[in-house]
């Protein structure tokens, strides 16, 4: 079948080399002389997502976001229009689609049931067409963990019927789906879970502990700690995230793997970085906790670094700065808009 284009569903066609290959695809390692790769990145309009797909592009790979806009927006990847490796389809994951591709990055996600409708959906497409999936599940399938560090092997200590759980539980189904359809239908499954990422493009109001802190800061409001600070947290640069989630797709392993950056602080400490980082004169308001708010979070990443060779680079110190570049300039602009 050598010279045909498009594909049944079985293979697909390696435009560059005029061959037709067979069977499953995306198992065709990294490195030089490697195949171009079709990608979908599920939720590439997104903070992580749209990261990603830079990395990806800049790699040489064909790359195809799916996005509903519910969190992301298209400013986002904007600098990929007009690149004829770059396609952006407005899609809801939670409705199925069809494509050819070799490698499924599945980051598309709103809190909400329909989680695990689009994870069912992208798992049916990777079986339809042999490609690799890649799960990002969060370290909130931990709960309130009882276990400090956190490990792969640990199960977990999640409230089935909290505030929470939709998320929490969303992902867990999401993981039971994924390494159903990787044991039943054979298909080749990743699965990332990730912890604290921040970076520019965050969602500015998205009520994480990151993004809250330093656009209070800008905004020279009281920076919102909830109940006594002294929970702690870890947090990952973004491009340490895009790193791990790459070497986790390429290499030999389905996981589940910790990514997260062990760095641990209060969100007092977190605070007094922000206070450093932004505005001396910044201030903190204490708020009554929210309900089913971990105590501790912090990954145990030793498998990560020895199976995947990965680790973190970016401290917080370094990391944050950069973050702080672009809030300035979207919080500017927005209260600008607000104005007008
Ligand atoms: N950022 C973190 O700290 C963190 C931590 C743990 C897990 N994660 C996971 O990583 C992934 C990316 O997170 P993020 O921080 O980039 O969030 P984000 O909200 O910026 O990105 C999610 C993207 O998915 C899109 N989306 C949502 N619902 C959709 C739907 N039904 N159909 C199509 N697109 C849809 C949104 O528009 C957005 O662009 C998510 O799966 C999230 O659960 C992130």
């Amino acid at each position: 079948v050598s010279g045909r284009l498009g594909s049944t569903g079985l293979g697909s066609y390696d435009g560059g080399q005029g061959n037709w290959i067979g069977g499953k695809v995306g198992r065709v390692p990294a490195g030089i002389g490697r195949r171009r790769m079709r990608i979908v990145v599920t939720g590439g309009a997104g903070f992580v997502g749209s990261h990603l797909v830079d990395r990806l592009v800049a790699r040489g790979d064909d790359v195809i976001v799916i996005d509903n806009f519910f969190t992301g927006r298209k400013q986002n990847v904007a600098h990929h229009f007009g690149n004829p490796r770059f396609e952006l389809i407005r899609h809801d994951v939670v409705e199925p689609i069809l494509l050819e591709v070799d490698q499924i990055y599945h980051l598309a996600c709103p809190a909400s049931p329909t989680n695990v409708m689009g994870t069912l959906n992208m798992l049916g497409l990777a079986k339809r067409i042999g490609a690799r999936f890649l799960l990002t599940s969060t370290s909130e399938v931990y709960g309130d963990p009882l276990e400090h560090p956190q490990k792969e092997t640990y199960w977990g200590h999640v409230n089935p019927i909290g505030v929470r759980s939709c998320y929490d539980e969303g992902k867990r189904t999401a993981e039971t789906l994924t390494m159903d359809y990787h044991r039943g239908a054979d298909v080749e499954v990743r699965i990332a879970r990730i912890f604290n990422t921040y970076g520019p493009r965050m969602c500015l109001d998205d009520g994480r502990v990151v993004s809250n802190f330093v656009a209070q800061a800008i905004r020279k409001e009281p920076m919102t700690v909830y109940g006594d600070g002294k929970q702690t947290r870890s947090f990952q640069y973004v491009s340490d995230l895009v790193d791990g989630l790459m070497a986790l797709m390429e290499g030999e392993h389905i996981g589940p793997f910790n990514l997260g950056n062990p760095g641990e602080f209060t969100m007092l400490e977190l605070a007094e970085v922000v206070k450093e980082t932004i505005d001396p004169t910044a201030t903190i308001a204490f708020k009554d906790n929210t309900a089913d708010d971990p105590h501790k979070r912090k990954p145990d990443i030793s498998k990560a670094k020895e199976l995947l060779n990965w680790q973190p680079k970016v401290s917080l110190r370094d990391g944050l700065p950069l973050m702080v570049a672009d809030f300035r300039n979207r919080i500017l602009n927005q209260d600008e808009g607000k104005a007008h």
